[in-house]
């Protein structure tokens, strides 16, 4: 830790916790708020790489106990729980379903809207019953809503029985920080509001041996202005392509089928590089070669796609044609003021050059209605977008203003209501394009990668697509972690139904 970081970090006395204080004097030094100024600036320093290892000191820490973890909003935070999951049990925990049995309990959190920092809320609600019972259990917050300084100072007025906060860029630093919570009787905040290396080395226990996720790349540098992950994640830091390349083919030797390539704009890959010109495009390109039969990645910023990218996507094979492009608004007024520096006309265009490379491409977007200002024609430019894109699917939010985003200091002008029924004219028609696409399966045969039994019947099996639709049919349970050809015989609401007609092993 660095005298900088150092002054980040603090520890509250619980004595002070219960008490009506202003509790901001404790972040006056140590807690730097999410500053758009701030952050613009940044992004001038070269990153720095690193190696993470378990302290000789911390070994066993985790003897003869348990820990859960409770995971909130996207893939990255998905994948930020292997992580923790992974040096937790390096460390000598245990993992367990429940928080009944837990020893300690991490709730790694989402901030993207308002909906996700209240269930948080709520839950800490009941967790607090828990903590009364047993005071010895351990009880963390992580994720991004620990990046927020209102949510650090609400945790420590409204929930002061937690025992530690950590950010998204001390994650590395878990060792130490359960250390600490365990010598002191204080709340331990340790909050890099300034992101720090690029860890390599990270242990992690994945979920499942059939699918995994690589991250690329951490944070972004877009600032949308609706958006707090620029905030939350620190600027845009891309791994070095030899330690992605031999993640995957690791992933690959283990037998792992699937992997997905994260990052939150993940073709903005490789532009801190000083080094070199390299992008996702050539990144694609190498892990192409690698004997792994599906490979996907997310999420894409229209931005940045390039043609170089495009070109390798084309080759087709273990890349998959799947793509999630998320457009935000039809409006080129509105992604004007949302920031999102492209046009209706040119995200059309780069639809248009995707199709025009890979004829069966797919795709899903993310759709924000209500956004300040939104005229009802801005909003038909959306539906008429979508209607012309025919996407495969879509996740539609109603706008949420965050603090600390420039867009939360635009008047938020549109009635709730009207905003309601937008989504639920948009939802309409996101239901029935999807409905009418997965329609066109029937007859047709696909490759699914089997993942289990189904939901609701053991009998069934599950697995998806390679354009992620999700198909049940009966096989022998030897199918699971198989890619097989299944014959669509019929297409429900949101799924499919098949046979499967071949077991096959993929080959690249
Ligand atoms: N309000 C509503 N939706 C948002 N998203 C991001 N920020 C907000 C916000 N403030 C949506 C965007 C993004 C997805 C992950 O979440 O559509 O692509
Ligand atoms: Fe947020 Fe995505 Fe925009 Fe980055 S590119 S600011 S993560 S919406």
């Amino acid at each position: 830790m660095n005298e900088q970081q150092r002054k980040e970090s603090t520890q509250v006395n619980p004595s002070d916790k219960k008490s009506e204080k202003d509790y901001s004097q404790y972040f006056q030094t140590v807690y730097m708020p999410p500053s758009l100024k701030d952050a613009k600036k940044r992004g001038k320093e070269e990153v720095k790489y690193d190696g993470f290892a378990i302290p000789e000191q911390f070994r066993g820490m985790g003897q003869d106990k348990k820990f859960y973890i409770r995971t909130y909003g996207c893939q990255m935070n998905e994948h930020d729980t292997e992580v923790m999951a992974g040096i937790f049990m390096a460390l000598g925990y245990e993992p367990t379903n429940g928080v009944e049995d837990a020893d300690v309990i991490l709730l790694n959190t989402c901030a993207i809207r308002e909906n996700a920092e209240n269930k948080v809320f709520g839950e800490l609600g009941h967790l607090k019953t828990l903590k009364k019972q047993r005071p010895g259990l351990l009880l963390g917050v992580c994720g991004c809503m620990s990046q927020e300084e209102s949510v650090v100072n609400r945790i420590l007025k409204v929930h002061p029985f937690v025992d530690m906060i950590f950010g998204t860029h001390n994650i590395h630093r878990l060792p130490h920080i359960l250390n600490e919570a365990y010598m002191s009787k204080e709340m331990v905040v340790e909050v890099w509001s300034k992101e720090g290396d690029v860890i390599e080395n990270l242990p992690k226990q994945r979920k499942g041996n059939i699918k995994a996720w690589v991250n690329i790349m951490y944070g972004c540098d877009k600032f949308c202005t609706y958006c707090i992950v620029p905030y939350t994640r620190g600027k845009e830091r891309s791994r070095r392509p030899e330690e992605i390349v031999q993640e995957v083919r690791h992933l690959a030797a283990q037998g792992y089928k699937e992997i997905t390539l994260l990052g939150q704009n993940v073709n903005a890959y490789g532009k801190d590089f000083e080094d070199m010109e390299y992008g996702l495009g050539d990144l694609m390109e190498e892990i192409h070669k690698i004997d792994i039969p599906r490979i996907r990645f997310t999420t894409s910023h229209p931005r940045d796609f390039d043609d170089h990218l495009i070109e390798v996507l084309a080759k087709g094979g273990n890349l998959l044609d799947h793509i999630h492009l998320p457009v935000q608004s039809g409006s080129t007024d509105v992604l004007k003021i949302m920031a999102r520096k492209y046009s209706r006309e040119s995200y059309l265009e780069l639809v248009r050059k995707i199709k025009e490379a890979m004829p069966n491409a797919s795709l899903t977007t993310d759709i924000i209605v209500g956004f300040p200002n939104e005229t009802d024609e801005q909003f038909e430019e959306t539906m008429s977008l979508y209607r012309e894109v025919e996407f495969d699917s879509a996740y539609t939010f109603i706008y949420s203003p965050r603090e600390g985003t420039p867009a939360a200091k635009m008047e938020d002008n549109v009635p709730m209501e009207v905003k309601k029924e937008r989504l639920q004219r948009l939802n309409a028609l996101v239901n029935e394009t999807s409905a009418k696409k997965l329609k066109e399966y029937e007859g047709k045969v696909v490759d699914v990668l089997v993942e289990g039994e189904s939901k609701n019947n053991p009998e069934v099996l599950a697995g998806y697509t390679e354009k992620s639709k999700l198909v049940n049919f009966r096989a022998p349970k030897t199918a699971i972690g198989q890619i097989v050809k299944v014959k669509i015989t019929k297409a429900k609401t949101w799924t499919l139904d098949g046979e499967m007609i071949e077991e096959t092993v993929e080959v690249n």
